[in-house]
């Protein structure tokens, strides 16, 4: 209600906004396909980290004598609602796919699950196929084995439904983590009580094997060809907490049970479960730190020796001053050359304000990333093949607990932001 509301005081306002900026969306956006097409942003300078730490204005060509003075756009906040918009995954198809991350309430939203399939090509579950979504305990106490839970898929079966439907494929998020695991999965006996006591290292080796052996083969032969990557594990690194070579211990119960190598047999089982087209992944936070990137590089080239892991997942919950580009650009670097995919898994940008003036900053933020991204793909030096962003509108982040976070690309009405236009590099957002 509050949204067709919404819709018909702004189309009014809008009216005639949307006319003057008519001819020059379809200008701007129709020959934006990327490598293959001649459009214009093709021919932009490539950035350079360099041009990074001292920015230069972008070179532009001077216009034909005849040709009309080039408008560029400077309403941003268009109705997805009312209006045609420009599709990301379109614009972005020969580079990398385009992801989002979401919740099942939110998806079956009529007016939500039209846009995200408008624009996104691929989807991760915001918590549905996470272990403590997956795990019966009812049903393992009663029928399964200590050595092999049950497990029920109510929580992502419309969401696995929904990709099959509309021709978009999925990122598996995610088999071995810490959090979001309950305790009891841990105990002897899947006990809950106090005074549990932890399963030896063969029965919890038993489990985790079972487990992602039965999400896999649940998902595989009743969604075949959905899910092409999995994280496999998730946030195993966190230097200084006390884990060998810089693994997480203190809150980890995977480390505690099975020891240092559970990463490993983790991605042993995973490859030996997974289809032959899914790529396994190895997926953390904060990658850009220094400790961390060392810790998780030493780590994945470990597993890549044993031929378990196909690519490396950098979250990216970024704020809007750091890291710096440069370090963030770096460590893409460096993990690309391990000659692993790499993949942008969970981006947002954690701004609390929502000034006009700082929704521009994040708009170019957006944009440097993308510009970024494009030109590592461009010579070479990663191999990034997806882009996901975590969630679809502010109001419904995972960072907005306080209501005073914008970190995403559509506001609560789903109107496109500054920052939707950066990640289409548009004209009207600066580079700098
Ligand atoms: O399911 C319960 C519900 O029963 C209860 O009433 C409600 C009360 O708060 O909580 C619900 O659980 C919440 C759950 O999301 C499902 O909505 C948890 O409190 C809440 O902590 C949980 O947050 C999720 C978080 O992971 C937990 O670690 C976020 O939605 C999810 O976006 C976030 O995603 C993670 C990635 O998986 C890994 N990387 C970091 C990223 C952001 O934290």
């Amino acid at each position: 209600m509050l949204l067709w509301n919404a819709k018909w005081i702004k189309t009014m306002v809008r009216l005639f906004t949307v006319v003057m900026i008519c001819n020059f969306a379809v200008c701007t956006f129709a020959g934006c396909g990327g490598k293959e097409e001649g459009g214009e942003e093709k021919q932009e300078a490539q950035p350079t980290k360099e041009e990074e730490s001292t920015p230069t204005p972008i070179p532009t060509s001077t216009p034909a004598p005849t040709e009309p003075a080039k408008e560029v756009r400077t309403d941003f906040y268009i109705s997805s609602l009312d209006e045609e918009i420009p599709s990301m995954c379109e614009y972005w198809k020969d580079y990398f796919s385009i992801g989002i991350a979401i919740t099942k309430g939110e998806l079956l939203n009529d007016f939500k699950g039209e846009l995200i399939v408008q624009q996104f090509n691929s989807m991760t579950c915001g918590n549905e196929m996470k272990p403590d979504a997956l795990l019966d305990r009812e049903a393992t106490k009663s029928t399964g084995t200590e050595t092999c839970p049950v497990l029920k898929f109510d929580s992502c079966d419309e969401m696995l439904a929904f990709c099959v439907d509309n021709n978009i494929k999925m990122r598996g998020h995610t088999l071995i983590w810490h959090s979001q695991t309950p305790d009891w999965f841990f105990m002897e006996g899947y006990s809950n009580k106090p005074d549990a006591v932890f399963a030896s290292r063969e029965v919890m080796l038993e489990r985790m094997e079972n487990y992602i052996r039965l999400v896999m083969e649940y998902v595989n032969t009743t969604y075949p060809g959905v899910v092409y990557a999995w994280d496999v594990v998730n946030e195993a690194i966190a230097p200084g907490d006390g884990g060998e070579n810089g693994m997480r211990m203190s809150d980890s119960l995977w480390y505690q049970t099975i020891g240092p190598d559970f990463v490993e047999k983790a991605f042993e089982y995973a490859r030996k479960y997974a289809a032959p087209e899914q790529k396994l992944f190895y997926n953390d936070f904060n990658t850009y730190e220094t400790a961390k990137r060392i810790a998780i590089l030493e780590l994945v080239n470990k597993i890549k020796d044993q031929g378990n892991i196909d690519g490396i997942g950098m979250q990216s919950h970024i704020g809007m001053n750091s890291p710096t580009l440069l370090d963030y650009e770096e460590t893409i670097r460096k993990f690309g050359e391990t000659g692993l995919e790499i993949q942008i898994t969970e981006l947002d940008i954690n701004l609390d304000s929502n000034s006009e003036e700082d929704f521009m900053k994040e708009g170019t933020r957006y944009k440097r990333l993308f510009f970024t991204f494009k030109n590592l793909v461009d010579t070479g030096a990663a191999n990034i093949t997806n882009i996901t962003v975590w969630g679809l509108t502010d109001e419904g982040s995972w960072l907005n607990k306080d209501g005073k976070r914008y970190p995403l690309l559509f506001n609560q009405v789903l109107e496109t932001k500054p920052a939707f236009w950066g990640v289409l590099m548009d004209e009207g957002i600066p580079l700098y």
